[in-house]
């Protein structure tokens, strides 16, 4: 024996994620020598199918078309896929390139990353959430019941291709959804153009313009933050603004409210707290105002109780020990991660709640 009594080996998540703003073409520079998988939602299979299918040039040994719904964002689906890859000879030197929502391109994400220990990934966001925000910093995951996104892995994408034509198709509740996401990240980056863009939305159609231009700040503020923190380990938690509150108010209304609506409503009673600590910046007031403009929810869903909302907060991740960590906006471009005892989170909570029951 050498003596030695310990190893010590150090392993960094050693990957580099390139986001192209040029539309669909620059899917035709994916080079493999390896076969390439297409996991692709049903709705763009359906309306968008052709387009991507010329953009591959037909390089593709497999799709699956899955239907997005977080009901669907399980096990069942990622084994499903991953059969589907190891059916298709995929590789790890392959391509998986999901094409969808944020449902879809986390669970194909988390398929690629757990075959063969992680193949190739590119993702090709398909609507506003997945453009300004899912498609970057390598989060992959699956629910766990009714219980989001407790399952999953770090994997970023090798490419993303952005293509803001793909909004002009979505439902006016998905572009909402949007633009909760949209919101958080004004919130915490303080961008003056983000928070302009966000008070001069398109009256109509034609969201395609906007969303190119909110895709590439939200993106270029979220690479900045991850590529500082890539494993959440401290400064990233700040990208969960909205999120502790948000995913609880999600599965207490079983879905009913979409994810943006949620991180919406999270930011709103975020904004309360912090102001009940003593910002003083009128922020909360703001916060409130813009979801009005915007169409977002400032109120619960119906039927939907704080009481509710509380049980579903105590399953959180984030909670640890004698309290959890709060990510709370005191101003522009100014969120905090605050560390909130039980019974003082208890006080900040049951106001902010209150307020969203109204
Ligand atoms: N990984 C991350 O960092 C991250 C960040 C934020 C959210 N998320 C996850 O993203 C998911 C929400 O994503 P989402 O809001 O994109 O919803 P989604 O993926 O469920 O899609 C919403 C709906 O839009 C449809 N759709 C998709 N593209 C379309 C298009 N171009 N035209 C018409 N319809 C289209 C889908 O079929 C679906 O019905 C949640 O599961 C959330 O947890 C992940």
């Amino acid at each position: 024996l050498s003596g030695r009594r310990s190893l010590q080996v150090g392993f960094r998540l050693d990957r580099s994620t390139s986001v192209s703003f040029s539309g669909l073409a620059a899917l035709g520079d994916l080079e493999s020598s390896s076969p390439s998988y297409l996991v692709l939602d049903s709705e763009v299979a359906r309306l968008h199918g052709d387009r991507i299918g010329s953009a591959l040039r037909g390089a593709v040994s497999g799709v699956s078309v899955v239907t997005a719904s977080e009901a669907m964002k399980t096990f069942r689906l990622v084994r499903d896929l991953v059969a589907d890859l190891s059916g298709s000879g995929i590789r790890r030197e392959s391509w998986v390139i999901a094409a969808g929502g944020g449902m879809v391109c986390d669970a194909a994400a988390f398929a690629a990353s757990i075959w063969l220990r992680g193949t190739r990934l590119a993702l090709v966001p398909t609507t506003l959430l997945a453009q300004v925000d899912a498609c970057l910093g390598g989060k992959t995951g699956i629910n766990l019941g009714r219980a989001k996104n407790q399952v999953g892995t770090f994997h970023p994408a090798d490419r993303i291709v952005v293509d803001p034509g793909f909004v002009e198709t979505l439902p006016r509740r998905e572009i909402r959804s949007g633009l909760g996401e949209v919101l958080k990240t004004a919130i915490i980056s303080g961008h003056e153009g983000l928070i302009r863009l966000l008070r001069r939305i398109p009256a109509g159609g034609g969201w395609s313009g906007w969303a190119g231009n909110a895709s590439a700040i939200c993106l270029e503020t979220k690479a900045g933050i991850v590529s500082a923190d890539p494993l959440e380990e401290g400064p990233r938690r700040i990208l969960n603004l909205g999120h502790t509150l948000g995913h609880a108010i999600e599965s207490a209304g079983r879905f009913s409210l979409s994810h943006g609506e949620c991180v919406a409503l999270g930011c709103t009673a975020a904004s309360s707290m912090a102001e009940q600590l003593g910002s003083g910046t009128g922020l909360h007031g703001q916060i409130a105002d813009l979801c009005r403009e915007l169409g977002l929810p400032r109120r619960l869903p119906a039927g939907v109780s704080p009481a509710a909302v509380r049980r579903f907060l105590d399953r959180d991740k984030k909670t640890a020990g004698g309290g959890r960590t709060w990510i709370l906006p005191f101003a522009w471009g100014d969120c905090r991660q605050v560390l909130l005892e039980p019974r003082e989170e208890d006080i900040l909570l049951r106001y902010a709640l209150a307020s969203l029951a109204e």
